[in-house]
């Protein structure tokens, strides 16, 4: 059997290379690491992979794909879970599945491999990711039942040269990539303890942040952002070109209590300084640009349907791309340009023009140009609030 594991190079996804072997019968373990901008050397981790005993270990540059097929509609969709969390880690996973299921396929593996636990909302989107790809692949995700404690794990691993962690390591579990990190375990596992500074990496502290407010222009043509300040950027540019703006202001940064999946509650904290700016800067752009009832159905029913779906790893499904099909219809006058002002730790938008607006001074005016039939509102509002009306007075007749 030859199977294709999806590796980061940690220590539960190295054991999990002599485990599938030793455990499981597993012949040929092939790896593969996604470079999603993570920012991390992939060569090493190639290495790595192979001292573990994996019979080839590849990896994927993917950050353009992931940027602009997964990052990209869903800031179309002002993709946000619960509200507040831009998915940064999610978007990732039905890449990775992809990435996966196309290298079992070209090198002939019957199966593909991650290391999920079972607790946690990952699994669910790989599992449901290489599903819909490929119904017929076989799925193993082996720390989802060893049962093993991550002491056991990294004992397990040193019998095949697994070495530990140099330092006494974190007690944080981080996931990160281009769009942002996501930080659980270790003290945070405490919904009020605050989080301490050490764990930011892509965010300055509103303390550290500059005392002079920075402004961004970001143009967006038909829902997807394409340039920073006049200047037109490729996707990953640009993402990492408001990264580095937006967190050096101190903006991006969530702690969150989260509903996961499989129904625990959980605290989570993120950073994601670009996607979060470019969701706001999007939305403001819509507000100006769609009409009154796209946008409130939009915003209830589409936005809400797709955040949840890409949580739930339902990313491949006839009912997101139906839904792809509705926002790329929304899409096609959300052009133009937003203007952004980030100081200590706020991004504010203070600013946004389209050739497609839809705001129309001479009725919106207060002034002496006033366009609106001021008289046309009484019958409007007798029509509209008729039914209030009639049921008021039922009311206090049968109350008086
Ligand atoms: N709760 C977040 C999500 O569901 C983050 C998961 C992060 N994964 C991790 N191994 N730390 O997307
Ligand atoms: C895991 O349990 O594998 C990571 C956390 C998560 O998926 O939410």
């Amino acid at each position: 059997e030859k199977v294709v594991l999806a590796y980061s190079g940690g220590v539960d996804t190295s054991v999990c290379i002599p485990y599938l072997k030793k455990e499981w019968g597993v012949k040929e373990v092939i790896t593969l690491a996604a470079d999603l901008g993570q920012g991390e050397e992939l060569g090493p981790i190639q290495t790595k992979a192979l001292k573990c005993g994996a019979v080839e270990s590849l990896v994927a540059d993917a950050t353009e794909e992931f940027v602009s097929n997964y990052a990209f509609p869903a800031i179309k969709a002002n993709a946000l879970y619960e509200n507040r969390y831009p998915l940064s880690t999610a978007l990732a996973r039905p890449l990775i599945a992809k990435l996966l299921v196309e290298a079992a396929q070209k090198y002939g593996a019957d199966a593909v491999a991650h290391g999920c636990t079972g607790k946690g909302n990952d699994q669910v989107r790989f599992d449901l990711g290489i599903t819909a790809l490929n119904p017929n692949i076989k799925i193993l995700a082996p720390a989802r039942e060893w049962g093993m404690s991550r002491e056991d794990a990294i004992a397990y691993g040193e019998q095949f040269g697994i070495e530990a962690p140099v330092k006494k390591s974190s007690p944080y579990s981080i996931d990160r990539n281009l769009l942002g990190r996501s930080i659980e375990a270790g003290p945070l596992e405490d919904p009020m303890t605050e989080p301490p500074e050490e764990i930011y990496a892509m965010t300055k502290s509103v303390l550290e942040a500059p005392d002079e407010a920075e402004y961004l222009e970001i143009t967006f043509e038909q829902g997807t952002p394409i340039a920073v300040n006049g200047v037109a950027l490729s996707p990953v540019a640009l993402v990492t070109k408001i990264n580095e703006v937006a967190g050096n202001h101190g903006v991006g940064r969530i702690d969150m209590i989260e509903n996961r999946v499989v129904g625990i509650k959980s605290r989570e904290i993120y950073e994601a300084p670009a996607l979060l700016v470019l969701i706001k800067a999007h939305e403001d752009l819509e507000s100006l640009t769609l009409t009154s009832d796209v946008t409130h159905y939009k915003r209830a029913h589409i936005d809400e349907t797709y955040s949840r779906m890409i949580y739930e790893g339902l990313w491949y499904s006839p009912l997101k791309n139906a839904l792809d099909a509705f926002i790329e219809e929304t899409q096609k006058r959300v052009s133009g340009t937003v203007r952004i002002k980030f100081f200590k730790g706020s991004a504010t938008i203070v600013g946004r023009k389209s050739q497609y607006s839809l705001y129309d001074s001479d009725l919106s005016t207060y002034g002496e140009e006033d366009q609106f039939d001021h008289k046309a509102a009484e019958g409007f509002i007798y029509v509209w609030g008729l039914s209030t009306r009639v049921w008021a007075e039922k009311t206090r007749s049968i109350e008086s």
